[in-house]
């Protein structure tokens, strides 16, 4: 029985085969291709009608020709075919048993979705193809663009309900990525919690299904949206070929990367299925977050340097162009909640004579905020503290050449606070349970539109009435009881949605009105950084670990999915209240300077000596920031591989190159490794310029790139917590 059930299979495939090739022309037609970078990427319509993933890889000749693709045939009755054949977008339809796209469940009780494709456009640098339901209504634009630059595609997929009923949709996913059958796959990803965010993991993809995920109503720490792919076998940061995919959704979010039964693997990318349901009327449409995928043959290093690209030139605001960020200084860690108008002014002074370009004043300014108790939800200016509102600072700053910032947390409400007592309806919850608190707040409902219009109403009338060039908006608790008891039982799962629609509302809406603003994404540190929140601000917070040691691991693990250019980093007191460990002021600068440089350190306790240092190294910064911020990053040497790290940043010109050296401690007379340098042009001759620590007496004072990357470089670090760092300008 069993061997005739394979030769009838077997009979069927070869059929199927045979009446495909018969199709060749009318097939080939139905076969799309995106160039873009170094990358192609090729669809299909199957003989099934199922859109087909054929090729994502290294770009290959244009005259290169791609047969339809045929479906790749149930491996057993146990594993039918639409499980084995890469799907770009399926419905749980079918048999399907491995992560759907999308997931329906009608009025009459049906939760039965095949889709078939019915149309496509297609343009040189867009794919859209329509796919339809067997028998109901249901439409769903599988959306594509390919950037020309990197080849990045960016995937998303518009489900429509034309059936004259609501449904209730319980899954939808921007699309899913394949890569094809191999038996070494290693999965990238990062893991995290407060203060430990940005923590690097890989680990061999086997069979069955690893999911990355947040629950939490917003990105959260405890992973980040973004995954790559190598194998096993590639051992050299900058070798090898590497996939990835990164999510620009800052709500609950999921990536599956799922090994099916042929070894293929599958990368799916969407909101969280978790409690989801969004409940779509007839009529309406809805749109899923962006899923970005892309491929580099230039290993995981090559793959970080793409998306830092990607990130710069098409996506920030402002793109291409966005501003390099000023240095700026921040209240929190000096001053923390007694913030007032003197103490501000008086650190005000202290930075502007360093060479800080941008003043934040933190928490602490509003309401009746003396702590994490009270005040959040009331953002009126506490007159205790600035008698004559917050003017005399502003203009104070704007005097000392710097511009003015200030932090909010729009999207939360103290119990202890006006907004709240007027309106305890306004926040998460579920009627008559308990609403639990995070840091003595509760999450306000975004998703309403009362308080959608209150949050913009609030902030726009603080921008109209001062002059705050720079928002520092933060986010410092996860959901609890999701509940939003004001709309019909079937609508209240639409929060999830909603909630994260409403914020980037917002965010946009005040983007419109007052260009000039600028943005800082914080999330108690970083756990709000996604591509959807990086189209909207300017900067993020990578973590509230300000130990200049710790964020080497941070900033490591940071910076393979996000650029330098938006990684802000502050050079605090030492020793940390995070470790206690002591560094010097040097060291905590170099550290801070791989990134976009801010103080946050009490300036009030700072030596002369300390301003001396100072005031140098932010000068220095300044030489070299559009390197840092828009360069080539390469990753020397990981600190989670030894006691050493090193990275170096190649200007876009390729004019200027910033290496960074860090020395955990020395022991047993070893001396530090050699470091070779990366992406310099061979022939081409470059100065050295020692800016802080020792080389060795041989090291040349010039030589050709072939020299720096061949024979390397040595520095002389020695002791515990040193760096080093040096600048090579090419003649
Ligand atoms: C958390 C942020 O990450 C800190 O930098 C600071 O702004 C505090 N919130 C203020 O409450």
């Amino acid at each position: 029985m069993k061997y005739l059930t394979w030769f009838i299979l077997f009979i069927a495939t070869t059929a199927l085969g045979l009446q495909s090739s018969g199709e060749t022309a009318k097939a080939s037609q139905r076969v799309f291709r995106l160039d873009g970078g170094d990358v192609t990427y090729v669809v299909g319509i199957n003989d099934s009608g199922q859109l087909q993933m054929v090729y994502w890889g290294k770009r290959l000749p244009a005259t290169q020709e791609f047969a339809s693709p045929k479906p790749v045939p149930s491996a057993s009755s146990f594993d039918m075919s639409s499980n084995t054949t890469p799907q770009e977008f399926a419905g749980w339809g079918e048999g399907l048993y491995v992560e759907p796209d999308l997931k329906i469940t009608f009025p009459d009780g049906n939760r039965d979705l095949v889709l078939k494709y019915a149309s496509h456009t297609a343009s040189k640098d867009e794919l859209d193809v329509v796919m339809k339901d067997i028998s109901r209504e249901i439409y769903v634009k599988v959306r594509y663009h390919m950037d020309p630059a990197t080849g990045i595609v960016r995937r998303s997929a518009e489900v429509s309900n034309r059936t004259g009923a609501p449904i209730a949709i319980e899954q939808v996913a921007s699309g899913t990525y394949h890569l094809p059958r191999a038996n070494n796959y290693q999965l990238h990803y990062v893991t995290g919690r407060w203060a430990g965010e940005w923590d690097l993991q890989a680990q061999p993809i086997h069979g069955g299904k690893t999911v990355l995920e947040s629950r939490r109503g917003t990105t959260g720490s405890q992973n980040n949206p973004w995954v790559m792919i190598d194998h096993t076998t590639d051992h050299d940061q900058d070798q090898g070929d590497v996939w990835f995919a990164t999510l620009g959704w800052s709500g609950s979010w999921q990536i599956a990367i799922e090994q099916d039964a042929v070894k293929g693997v599958r990368i799916t990318g969407g909101p969280n299925t978790f409690d989801f349901s969004y409940y779509l009327k007839s009529g309406e449409t809805f749109q899923t977050p962006y899923f970005y995928g892309g491929f580099s043959d230039h290993g995981v290093g090559g793959a970080s340097r793409l998306l830092h690209r990607f990130e710069v030139d098409s996506l920030l605001p402002h793109a291409p162009h966005p501003k390099l960020r000023p240095v700026l200084y921040n209240s929190w860690e000096a001053t923390t909640f007694n913030v007032n108008e003197a103490g501000q002014m008086a650190l005000a002074e202290k930075a502007a004579s360093i060479g800080v370009e941008r003043f934040v004043m933190d928490d602490g300014w509003f309401g009746q905020r003396n702590d994490d108790h009270a005040g959040l939800g009331d953002w009126t200016v506490n007159t205790a503290k600035f008698p004559h509102g917050l003017k005399p600072l502003i203009d104070k700053v704007h005097s000392l050449n710097m511009d003015f910032g200030l932090w909010v947390e729009p999207e939360m409400v103290n119990p202890n606070s006006d907004l709240y007592r007027k309106h305890p309806d306004w926040v998460l919850n579920f009627k008559g349970r308990p609403r639990t608190e995070g840091r003595n707040q509760l999450v306000l409902n975004l998703a309403r539109k009362d308080v959608h219009d209150y949050v913009f109403q609030v902030l726009d009338k603080l921008l109209n009435e001062n002059d705050i060039a720079f928002l520092k908006w933060d986010y410092n608790r996860n959901w609890s009881e999701p509940g939003w008891p004001a709309v019909p039982i079937e609508e209240q799962k639409n929060v999830y949605v909603d909630f994260t629609r409403n914020y980037y509302d917002i965010l946009r809406k005040l983007r419109e009105k007052h260009p000039n603003l600028e943005i800082e994404s914080c999330s108690g540190g970083g756990s709000r950084v996604d591509l959807g929140v990086l189209h909207l601000t300017d900067e993020v917070w990578p973590s509230d670990n300000t130990d200049a040691y710790d964020r080497l691991f941070l900033q490591e693990g940071f910076t393979y999915a996000y650029t330098p250019a938006v990684m802000m980093a502050w050079v605090t007191e030492s020793p940390t209240w995070v470790n206690h460990r002591t560094l010097s002021l040097d060291y905590r600068f170099l550290s801070a300077m791989q990134g976009s440089l801010g103080i946050g350190a009490d300036l009030n306790k700072w030596t002369a000596e300390d301003f001396a240092i100072a005031k140098k190294m932010i000068a220095t910064y300044k030489s070299i920031r559009e390197t840092v911020q828009r360069g080539d990053l390469y990753r020397l040497m990981s600190p989670r591989e030894g006691e050493q790290s090193v990275t170096e940043s190649v200007s876009r010109d390729g004019k200027q190159v910033v290496t960074f050296a860090f020395l955990h401690s020395s022991s047993q007379l070893y001396p530090f490794p050699r470091i070779y340098l990366r992406g310099l042009d061979e022939d081409a001759t470059y100065k050295l310029n020692i800016v802080d620590g020792k080389m060795h007496e041989d090291t040349p004072q010039q030589a050709t790139g072939a020299y720096w990357m061949h024979h390397g470089a040595d520095v002389d670090l020695r002791g515990d917590f040193k760096a080093a760092m040096f600048i090579l300008d090419r003649q």
